[in-house]
């Protein structure tokens, strides 16, 4: 069994890149794939860099050349829910794009037309279990679990975040997930997103993210650590 893990920036992998044992390293598409062993199991790590499109094609990539049976995203994002402060963490329980708007032809935000499946991709249940074992185990924040909502946009300003939070009911919005969650799914890969607030997709935003970026990857980290640590194979 091999897994793959994903974080768009250098803060997110770094610290995996570190603790790993690369045994090679592959170049696809401009990706650098870091294939090798931490805690004996079996990983591939990668940057996707930021946004949906690099997302999927990283997503892809990792399917096809590496056989991967799961996929770990890890990373930051913006906090919606109102429990969540900077550094708490949030699992997958499924993963929507927020950008995604065919309203004009009828239908809801976030529905993808003409797709004959959810555009409400359910992250795997035994990788949730593990997530949440691994967090509690090592994280004293607040952990929550719940939709996480992706786009092309940087998100920072309240009108906003009161949207996604009454019309998609996110926790919280990155730039990656579903399309991560829409590849893994529509090839029968599991996975599960892990990400830690760098900051509350408000007006403050910004100064926010470029603050408490290295400290909300590593609470991710931990928990993918952690993870590795647990899962049997
Ligand atoms: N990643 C971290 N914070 C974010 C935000 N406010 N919007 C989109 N992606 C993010």
């Amino acid at each position: 069994m091999t897994i793959g893990i994903i974080g768009a920036m250098n803060e997110e992998i770094e610290q995996i890149k570190t603790e790993m044992d690369v045994k090679q390293t592959h170049v696809k598409a401009s990706v650098t794939f870091y294939e090798g062993t931490m805690y004996n199991k079996k990983i591939v790590l990668c940057k996707s860099g930021v946004g949906k499109v690099n997302a999927a094609l990283t997503t892809q990539i990792l399917i096809d050349t590496f056989k991967i049976s799961a996929i770990i995203f890890t990373g930051v994002a913006g906090a919606l829910d109102e429990a969540l402060e900077v550094g708490d963490l949030v699992i997958s329980s499924s993963a929507m794009q927020h950008d995604m708007d065919a309203s004009p032809l009828g239908f809801k935000r976030g529905e993808i037309p003409m797709f004959d499946r959810s555009s409400d991709f359910e992250a795997n249940k035994p990788l949730i279990a593990l997530a949440e074992n691994a967090a509690k185990s090592t994280l004293n924040r607040n952990i929550l679990k719940g939709r996480i909502v992706s786009g092309d946009q940087f998100i920072a300003n309240p009108e906003s975040v009161q949207s996604l939070r009454e019309e998609f009911n996110g926790v919280c919005v990155e730039m990656e997930g579903a399309a991560v969650a829409q590849v893994a799914s529509l090839n029968d890969v599991p996975f599960v997103i892990i990400r830690s607030m760098s900051d509350k997709a408000n007006g403050e935003a910004s100064m926010t993210f470029a603050e408490f970026t290295v400290l909300a990857s590593e609470q991710s980290f931990l928990v993918v650590r952690e993870m590795l640590k647990q899962v049997q194979g």
